[in-house]
Order: structure tokens, then C-alpha cells, then sequence
């Protein structure tokens, strides 16, 4: 039985506990709920890989309380140390060379000589990590293949029985996972550019532009050069009915996935937003798959199709999001649109 805990100070020390001695426990960050597990236990790390089905070679990102804990596991560059500044604790990961004296399991990174670190915003999850005093590797909590969790319920949906507890902090208020930078020196065959998006997320393009400069983007399409890991395959995020991308019309077997006023002649519609507020449409994106995924295939409809959205702020992760749920690859772009 997978427990669920309070979001309060017992909550919390129940689920750090839990944590210390080697079990998984789902917790709430500003993007999506994280699957955690102690990341120094070998034995915990591979725990999480086998109760989400997630291939060996697909990494994980490290979750800490503080740029400073995460910095003695990983070696800042000089922009590492001024994006922490800016935009930590939040959704920005920075994946930055192991040190020599890291402590995390090997299994975690599957192998790689580099780690992908966080210092997530939300309270109880850096209220979990002060209490549990260990590094947390923390994938979504989703099956592998499967639209990621932005509320209790919906990792119940998919790990229950498989993990020891959730720790409810109710709706994750961003919604989408966190934007992962890649800092570690530029294989020769990218151009020598420096440094690479490997995942557009919460924050946006436009606000690491000042930092970044020509960041290049590399998302996507699987196979790139061996680059990536596998979390960018085009299936990560994959409702069961097949979607359809900006959609201008709507077919009498879908269901619409709407932003800003609804098509004519739908009959089953989930609202991202009626304003087309960017941030409202991610924070309501993987739920509002997840429910029209499940609503359509009752009312025996056979597709989703979503009204397009625009390549700008949040609505690059949205995008990014929507490609591979219809299993449609991303494609590098270079020079990024916010820069062109
Ligand atoms: O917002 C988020 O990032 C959420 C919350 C829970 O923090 N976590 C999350 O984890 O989305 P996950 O495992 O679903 O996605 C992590 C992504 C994967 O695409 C993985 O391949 C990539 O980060 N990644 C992890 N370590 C890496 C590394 N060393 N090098 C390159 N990519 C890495
Ligand atoms: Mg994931």
C-alpha cells in the first residue's frame, strides 16, 4: 500500500524517514510531483528506476536545499554560479561535470560523467529535503512513457503499491518539468556553441537569454548525435488516443484540447485557458491530457487535437510537451526563435 501524507510538519518527517532508510516517496515541487529517493543509496536510486519501468541509461536529476549543497557534488562553471543566483531555488536544471568527491550513486546518472542538479522552490519540497538532510533524486513520478503527475492523485494513478507514500501538496503550480541547461564543454560536432537547452521548462527561453546568449538548442529528436538522454525521446509524454497538433477544425471523432475560445462543434473540450494565458495553459497541460485522454476514450471518441499555441515564454515547453505526446520529433532549432 502507498500511504499518502499530510503536507505538515508529521507529514514531512514521516516521509523523510522514509527517504533515510531507503524507500521511495513522491513529493511536490513547482513543476511536477518528483519520485525521491536517497541519492547516495545505489539500492534506493534503482528502486525508482524499477517502479517507473524507466530504461538504466535515462539519468536522473538531483534534488538539494541549496546551490551550495549541490555544488559539492558538481563542479559550477562561472554562468552555473549566476543562474543559481538568479533563478535558484526554481525550475532550472543545470547539468555540470561530477566531481571527483560526489557522493551520488553512479546509477543515478546512469554512468555519466556529468550530474544533473536542482534546487526545487516549492516549500515542502525543500522543507522534505532539509528534514531527510540527503541529496533526492527525483524523476517525474510517472511511469516511464507517461504524461507526468501535477497532483497527488495522479501519482497514485500511476505508482500506487509501488512506492511507500506521497507527500500531498496538492496542484504543482507551474506545471511543467523544469528547464534543463546543459553546461559541460561542447562536443566539437555542435557548432563549439555553449551552452545547450537540452529541455525547454519553466523558465523560459527569454529569461536565460540575458545569461546564455546564443544558447543552442538541441532538444529533441532522438538520436541526436548520442547527446541526449533518453528522457528527450519524442514518446516521453504520451497520452493513450493519438493527438493532433494545431488543429483550425475538429473532426466528429475528437475531443479538443482548447486555448482561447473552443473550435465550433466540439463535443468534448478541455479549456487550457479561455485567455490564452500561457502560464495558466501549463500549469493545466498535463492534467488536462491526462483528463481528456480518459473523458475521450469513454465517450468512445478516437483522437485528441490540440488549437495551436504560441512558440513564445511558456508556450515553448507547452510546444515541446504537446510534439511528443503526438510522437512527432522536436526539432533543433539554431539559430532559437527568441534570438533569429
Ligand atoms: O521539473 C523537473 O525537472 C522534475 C521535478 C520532479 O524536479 N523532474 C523531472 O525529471 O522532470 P525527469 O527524470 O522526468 O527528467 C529529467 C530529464 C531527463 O530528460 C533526463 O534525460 C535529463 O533530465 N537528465 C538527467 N541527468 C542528465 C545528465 N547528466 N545529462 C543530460 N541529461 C540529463
Ligand atoms: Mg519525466
Amino acid at each position: 500500500m502507498t500511504r499518502l501524507l499530510p503536507p505538515d510538519a508529521a507529514g514531512i518527517a514521516e516521509a523523510a524517514a522514509l527517504l533515510r532508510a531507503g524507500e521511495l516517496v513522491a513529493f511536490p515541487t513547482e513543476t511536477v510531483y518528483g519520485l525521491g529517493a536517497d541519492a547516495t543509496n545505489g539500492k534506493a536510486v534503482a528502486a525508482i528506476f524499477a517502479a517507473k519501468g524507466r530504461p538504466l541509461f535515462n539519468p536522473l536529476i538531483i534534488h538539494y536545499a541549496s546551490a551550495e549543497a549541490a555544488f559539492a557534488d558538481a563542479m559550477p562553471t562561472p554562468l552555473a554560479v549566476q543562474l543559481a543566483e538568479k533563478f535558484w531555488p526554481g525550475p532550472l536544471t543545470l547539468v555540470l561535470e561530477r566531481r571527483g568527491e560526489c557522493r551520488i550513486a553512479d546509477l543515478a546518472s546512469a554512468d555519466l560523467p556529468t550530474l544533473a542538479v536542482r534546487v526545487p522552490a516549492h516549500p515542502i519540497a525543500l522543507a522534505l529535503l532539509r528534514a531527510a538532510a540527503i541529496p533526492l533524486a527525483g524523476p517525474s513520478a510517472n511511469r516511464s512513457g507517461r504524461v507526468s503527475p501535477t497532483r497527488a492523485a495522479h501519482v497514485l494513478e500511476e505508482l500506487e503499491g509501488r512506492i511507500a507514500a506521497v507527500l500531498d501538496g496538492g496542484d504543482c503550480p507551474i506545471g511543467v518539468e523544469s528547464t534543463v541547461l546543459d553546461l559541460t564543454p561542447t562536443p566539437a560536432d555542435l557548432n563549439g556553441r555553449f551552452p545547450r537547452l537540452l529541455r525547454p521548462g519553466g523558465v523560459t527561453a527569454e529569461a536565460l537569454a540575458p545569461f546564455t546568449g546564443g544558447a543552442l538548442v538541441t532538444v529533441g529528436i532522438d538520436g541526436t548525435g548520442g547527446l541526449l538522454g533518453p528522457g528527450m525521446l519524442a514518446s516521453h509524454y504520451a497520452p493513450s488516443l493519438p493527438l493532433r497538433l494545431h488543429a483550425h477544425d475538429i473532426g466528429p471523432d475528437e475531443a479538443l484540447l482548447a486555448f482561447g475560445p473552443a473550435l465550433p462543434g466540439a463535443k468534448l473540450v478541455y479549456q487550457l485557458s479561455a485567455t490564452r494565458d500561457l502560464g495558466r495553459a501549463a500549469a493545466h497541460l498535463f492534467e488536462g491530457l491526462r483528463w481528456l485522454d480518459h473523458e475521450a476514450a469513454r465517450a468512445g471518441l478516437k483522437g485528441l487535437a490540440a488549437m495551436p499555441i504560441p512558440e513564445e515564454g511558456l508556450g515553448q515547453a507547452i510546444n515541446d510537451r504537446l510534439m511528443r505526446a503526438a510522437h512527432l520529433p522536436t526539432i533543433p532549432i539554431f539559430p532559437p526563435p527568441y534570438l533569429a
